[in-house]
């Protein structure tokens, strides 16, 4: 039998040099291009070498022109979303993009009016926002509540809305980011009734879906009966295998009514494909190979996240919330001052950035958001100078 093979997550690996937006940008977002970065949401852990060897084997050939929508992307798709998810896949609900985001968009142009509005369930991750208010549409914002330190969708709120007229779409986060909250399948079964009812096609941003920690499971849009007729699931594989460069997406879209009106709107803009190397890489990540490197990723991932939260949860005057899926930690800040000023003690003293919580919408404000995809060895020493900079020092 051959060997498997164990990843190695803790090795330290310089991105200098890589254009990184993670390190690129501090000076921008920051004001410091030293300070150590736990914003944006990739890893600063290798893909794995089974995927760059495919992508170093197609660099082997001196041609990158034009290339097809080919059988072995679709059919890697099904694969995984049978194998790791459950879901029953026809490749012929499958629609490639660059990037979630531009699904996103591309929804909001094909599916909504000027004028109407988009449900969010905030806080939630910020293009949910902008990419609905770029696009001359209204966000009809839906906060979650807090209860027991997890995420709950507020129904009766939501119900409320869902019954206003101008109301078109709603964009879920499943799993939540920033909370990592799994959404479960009565929640979702939930929620696609009531789109169902009100005539508001549910989107399902399903990025985040491969990072779940156990006992939880990912519960796709995809499997829930009642959505079925006015669901698109985005996924990519940008987050597990760390390929957001390669901007390689997909949507899945089962009722055909729906999918034509989306295919038409990723047409006008030209945005329907991957990029040939996105394509290589889709069709290999997702693959028993694969499965058995997300595996290892999710239970060293599983640990940093644990490890990160009980040393925030020891910190006075902080709030964690220990996340079952992504991995990102959210934490409460605001007993400890206005946020600029817990901003800056975080970039100056604890030498740390962090993604703001207004990314996420008002009710991110004072709240900030820890990337835990680092080595150890770099992430913990990190979290300890947090502890350090608020520990007995209160605002
Ligand atoms: C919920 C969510 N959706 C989408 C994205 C971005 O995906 P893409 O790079 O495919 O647009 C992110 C990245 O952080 C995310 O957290």
């Amino acid at each position: 039998m051959e060997e498997k093979i164990i990843y190695d997550f803790d090795a330290v690996i310089s991105r200098e040099g890589t254009f990184a937006e993670k390190y690129e940008a501090r000076e921008r977002f920051f004001g410091s291009a030293a300070v150590e970065p736990f914003w944006v949401a990739d890893m600063d852990l290798p893909t794995p070498a089974f995927l760059v060897d495919h992508l170093r084997e197609r660099l082997a050939h001196p041609m990158f022109g034009y290339t097809e929508q080919y059988n072995a992307v679709f059919d890697a798709i099904v694969w995984w979303m049978k194998n790791q998810h459950g879901a029953t896949v026809d490749p012929k609900w499958i629609s490639l993009s660059s990037s979630v985001v531009t699904s996103i968009s591309i929804a909001i142009q094909s599916l909504t009016e000027p004028g109407d509005s988009v449900i969010v369930l905030s806080p939630v991750y910020g293009p949910f926002f902008s990419c609905t208010q770029a696009n001359g549409r209204n966000v009809a914002d839906c906060p979650l509540r807090i209860e027991q330190g997890r995420f709950e969708i507020d129904f009766a709120a939501l119900e409320k809305t869902m019954a206003q007229a101008d109301v078109k779409l709603l964009m879920l986060c499943n799993p939540h980011n920033p909370g990592g909250r799994v959404w479960s399948p009565s929640e979702l079964a939930q929620l696609a009734h009531l789109c169902a009812t009100n005539g508001v096609i549910l989107f399902s941003d399903e990025i985040h879906c491969d990072i779940v920690y156990p006992p939880h499971r990912h519960n796709s849009m995809l499997n829930i009966a009642e959505a079925s007729g006015n669901c698109i699931v985005a996924h990519s594989i940008g987050k597990t295998f760390n390929t957001s460069g390669l901007q390689a997406s997909f949507s899945i879209i089962p009722d055909a009514a729906l999918r034509k009106r989306f295919r038409a709107g990723l047409e006008r803009v030209h945005a329907g494909d991957v990029n040939l190397l996105g394509k290589v890489a889709l069709a290999a990540a997702l693959s028993p190979e694969g499965a058995d490197y997300k595996r290892q990723l999710v239970d060293y991932l599983g640990e940093n996240t644990r490890l990160v939260c009980e040393k925030l949860q020891a910190l006075e005057g902080v709030d964690v919330m220990a996340p079952e899926a992504t991995f990102l930690v959210w934490s409460d800040f605001r007993k400890h001052g206005a946020w600029p000023e817990v901003f800056k003690r975080l970039i100056h003293n604890a030498d740390v950035a962090l993604s703001g919580g207004t990314f996420f919408g008002p009710a991110g404000e004072g709240w900030f958001r820890i990337n835990c995809a680092h080595p150890r060895s770099k992430l913990l020493p990190a979290v300890d100078r947090i502890v350090a900079e608020f520990q007995n020092k209160p605002h």
